[in-house]
């Protein structure tokens, strides 16, 4: 069995969302910013344009966590969880609305490869409240502590919702929080809300320089301290 040593270890307080589609982009950029960054977040985008391989190729600049939203039944949210750990992700987003045992599932399969799973509460686009009404967000957050997750996921394009979370996960949970630069979220109101980090994508991986675009962020958030 692989184990992925990670130090989930907040530094800078920064996530890069690396939704570029091709390996050249996925290193150039995290080559970029390996020091300014905690953690690098990949998903559907990068994987199916470079296949699962690339986490060993980013993994020696940064924990990698697949942002996959798991959403099935636990079996196949097994099958699922064991690859992406295998493949040598530190940690996995699953989502929460599956209920109790499809949660269970991703858990335990996280904690066999000493992996970890954070969980959406809710999304950070506009539309992300639609079905997620504010009731429903904060059960999917006090199910994830429950279910032994690691932390949740919650919007930066929201930080009241954010401050309230983290009233129902307490401070044992992380709080990872999507939607700072191109989504209007602001990197500091977020950290003073509750999250332990901020995920930035575009407005880092598509400026001209992507490490000046997060030193600002790093910057940023430093001035909280
Ligand atoms: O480019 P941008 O900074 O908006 O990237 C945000 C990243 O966070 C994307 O990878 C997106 O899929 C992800 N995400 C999100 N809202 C959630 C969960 C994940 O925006 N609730």
């Amino acid at each position: 069995m692989t184990t992925n040593h990670f130090e989930f270890q907040r530094k800078t307080g920064i996530i890069l969302a690396l939704d570029v589609t091709d390996e050249e982009n996925a290193i150039r950029v995290t080559e970029a910013v390996a020091d300014m960054v905690d953690a690098v977040k990949i998903g559907y985008p990068l994987v199916l344009g470079t296949g699962l391989q690339i986490v060993s190729k980013l993994s020696r600049y940064a924990p990698i966590i697949a942002d996959f939203k798991v959403a099935d039944i636990p079996n196949t949210d097994r099958l699922i969880c064991e690859h992406v750990f295998k493949a040598g992700c530190a940690a996995i987003i699953v989502q929460g609305f599956t209920g109790p045992d499809s949660l269970a599932e991703c858990v335990k399969t996280a904690n066999e490869f000493g992996g970890k799973v954070f969980v959406v509460s809710e999304m950070s686009h506009p539309g992300g409240d639609y079905f997620f009404t504010d009731e429903i967000s904060k059960e999917i957050a006090a199910l994830a502590k429950k279910s032994g997750a690691f932390g949740i996921v919650a919007p930066a394009t929201r930080p009241e919702r954010v401050k309230e979370l983290r009233a129902v996960i307490g401070a044992d949970l992380k709080i990872i929080s999507p939607g700072v630069g191109a989504q209007g979220g602001s990197a500091a109101d977020t950290i003073k809300a509750g999250a332990d980090w901020v995920i930035v994508g575009r407005s880092i991986y598509n400026a001209a320089d992507p490490k000046a675009e997060a030193e600002k962020v790093k910057s940023e958030i430093e001035k909280l301290i």
